[in-house]
């Protein structure tokens, strides 16, 4: 799928917590073509910071050519963006990456921390039955949006909110049960979701978020290990920002 670079308008900009951030963006020529769980490239305006961030794309409006992103300040970049008012332009390049396979089975949505919000994206256009399960360290965002889908599970590292522990705690303090797993968070969240799921015999697709430069499949920046060997490059990589970064669970190593 081409991916294209443009200039993007804010729409708007809302603080979700402390340190997450929602922005709509006007992204004409993207909007329309991007698939759940698919992400964009958002560049700085300071040049000292060349690389640009990878962010998932949250939600999309079609219609009227709009995205949006939910991202978490964790340096500079990411912080610059989140100054951003309504109005002001910003580069970006995508729609990038494979996002997931649109299944029709009984679904788990599973995201932790900042891979909740490409979950969202997936919600909204998944047609079958949806449970979401949603790890957070402890304050809570998106969880009510996720409420028009199906049922909604929290699981907090703290107990303030659902059940206190991980996302596969709360699966397994509620009897939930699945045929298909979409997941979507750090490493070690992933790597007992695809545990789970070989144990379970469940169909599984991760999603991995991981270090990116070029986005485009060119730097190798990104690679993760493969069960299978590459037919290009002949060893066990896979670039998660080109080959993902959605993969089978059984796909990668973690
Ligand atoms: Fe450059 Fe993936 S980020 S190859």
């Amino acid at each position: 799928m081409a991916q294209v670079k443009i200039m993007a308008e804010v729409k708007s900009q809302e603080q979700l917590t402390e340190d997450v951030f929602s922005m709509w963006l006007k992204a004409p020529g993207i909007a329309e073509k991007a698939v759940p769980g698919q992400f964009i490239s958002v560049y700085t305006k300071d040049k000292s910071k060349l690389l640009p961030r990878p962010i998932s794309i949250c939600q999309v409006e079609k219609d009227q050519g709009c995205l949006r992103i939910v991202y978490r300040v964790v340096g500079g970049g990411t912080e610059e963006f989140s100054k951003y008012k309504a109005g002001e332009e910003v580069s970006i390049m995508g729609p990038l990456g494979n996002g997931f396979p649109l299944k029709q089975k009984k679904a788990f949505l599973i995201g932790g921390g900042i891979g909740i919000p490409p979950m969202l994206e997936l919600a909204r256009n998944l047609d079958c039955e949806k449970t979401m399960v949603l790890g957070y360290r402890d304050v809570l965002f998106l969880n009510e949006e996720f409420a028009p889908y199906g049922q909604v599970y929290v699981a907090t590292e703290d107990g303030s909110a659902g059940t206190k522990g991980n996302v596969l705690d709360a699966v397994r303090e509620n009897g939930l049960e699945a045929d298909i797993i979409y997941a979507c968070g750090p490493t070690p969240m992933l790597r007992a979701i695809k545990a789970y799921a070989e144990e379970k015999g469940i169909e599984c697709y991760i999603s991995l978020e991981e270090k990116m430069a070029c986005g485009i499949g060119a730097c190798l920046a990104c690679v993760c290990k493969s069960k299978e060997v590459d037919h290009h490059t002949h060893v066990h990589n896979k670039r998660i920002c080109k080959d993902g970064p959605v993969f089978a669970a059984q796909e990668v190593e973690l």
